[in-house]
């Protein structure tokens, strides 16, 4: 039973003390927030992590790509988890090492040494360490726009993978056009754009959040309808156009101190991914909160780690006897490689 369950995960953490840390990303189910030492979105828990020096284990709640940048950011003698090997993101999987190295070839051939390439902490280590090796750098929703000023302070164009919202709604935000921007099609191994390749400033790798992209210029429009005095906040991955008709976008923090910030009795419709739109909801009954997708929208990679799989992870740790399929151990050298992209974003944001 859940009791059952609740019990055995807080008999582990408490046999264990200090040697076990368990960081939680806002998307995780509530059964699995009420234990972890600290939330955060992906800039608080790389951060995070990187100051986590006492704990001998860290067990994640969260997507593999993040248990990867806690693996990445601590020390060889601290061992990573993820409660379930199967909570992948399917953003973090469309951009694979071996595309990034052909399009990174025509890129090199169109572009010479102009691009620098820049990767949302979405993704797989493989990728992080691809910019890493080139002079790139990670980042994440919260310090997107920030990065990308750094990166063109470092070279005239940027390569920025793999969401290609964020990329678009943040550089449109530093007031490059559209039309300056390219997308770099993996599938079909094409670059669509509309000027002369010398015009491209911006050259948006061609993958999506399943969940944020769901979010529709159709719902901005009935909200309105329904509602007029209902404010729409939404995280950047949703697309352009959505992000337009917003009355606000911003990251994951930016979207809980909105929302904690805002007057008694004002209404929001949120459009980013469920568990944190209903907990958002339940902590503020002041407000009245939904999510601005009517059918719901959660992440079900990261609905994965539940307090069944948290207790049998936590188990065999504490037993001694960590099950291997647990455990995340990025390869050497794509950690050095990588470690580079994510310092150089953690020494500007
Ligand atoms: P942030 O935590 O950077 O807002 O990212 C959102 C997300 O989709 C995490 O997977
Ligand atoms: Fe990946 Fe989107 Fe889920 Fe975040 S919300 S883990 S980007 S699929």
């Amino acid at each position: 039973s859940d009791d059952e369950l609740k019990e055995r995960v807080a008999k582990v953490k408490a046999s264990l003390g200090e040697r076990l840390y368990m960081p939680g990303h806002h998307y995780q189910k509530n059964e699995v927030i009420q234990f972890t030492d600290e939330r955060g979105d992906s800039l608080q828990l790389a951060r995070q992590a990187a100051d986590q020096t006492e704990a001998a284990y860290i067990v994640f709640c969260g997507v593999h790509f993040m248990a990867e940048t806690a693996d990445i950011l601590t020390t060889e003698k601290q061992r990573v988890f993820l409660p379930d090997h199967r909570a992948g993101c399917s953003m973090a999987d469309m951009a694979d090492l071996k595309q990034t190295e052909r399009a990174w070839e025509k890129l090199s051939q169109w572009f010479g040494p102009t691009v620098l390439p820049l990767t949302y902490v979405n993704s797989t280590a493989a990728i992080k360490a691809f910019c890493g090796k080139r002079g790139g750098a990670t980042l994440t929703s919260s310090n997107a726009g920030r990065m990308l000023e750094w990166a063109f302070e470092q070279k005239e164009r940027i390569l920025f993978l793999p969401d290609q919202h964020l990329g678009r709604n943040t550089a449109y935000e530093l007031g490059i056009g559209l039309d300056e921007m390219a997308v770099w099609d993996p599938m079909k191994e094409e670059l669509v754009h509309e000027r002369p390749l010398e015009d491209i400033r911006i050259i948006l790798w061609k993958g999506h959040c399943s969940v944020h992209e769901k979010f529709t210029t159709e719902q901005i429009k009935n909200v309105r309808s329904d509602e007029r005095d209902r404010r729409i906040i939404v995280h950047p991955e949703c697309t352009w156009d959505v992000v337009q008709q917003a009355d606000e976008s911003g990251s994951t923090k930016k979207i809980i101190d909105t929302i904690q910030a805002a007057p008694a009795n004002s209404k929001w419709a949120v459009g980013t991914e469920m568990n944190l739109v209903n907990r958002l909801a339940e902590e503020h009954p002041h407000l009245s909160i939904h999510s601005l997708n009517p059918a719901m929208c959660p992440c079900l990679t990261m609905n994965r780690i539940d307090l069944a799989h948290l207790a049998w992870c936590l188990d065999h740790i504490a037993a001694g006897t960590p099950e291997p399929q647990h455990e995340i151990q990025v390869p050497k050298q794509v950690q050095t490689e990588a470690l580079q992209a994510l310092e150089r974003m953690l020494a500007q944001a």
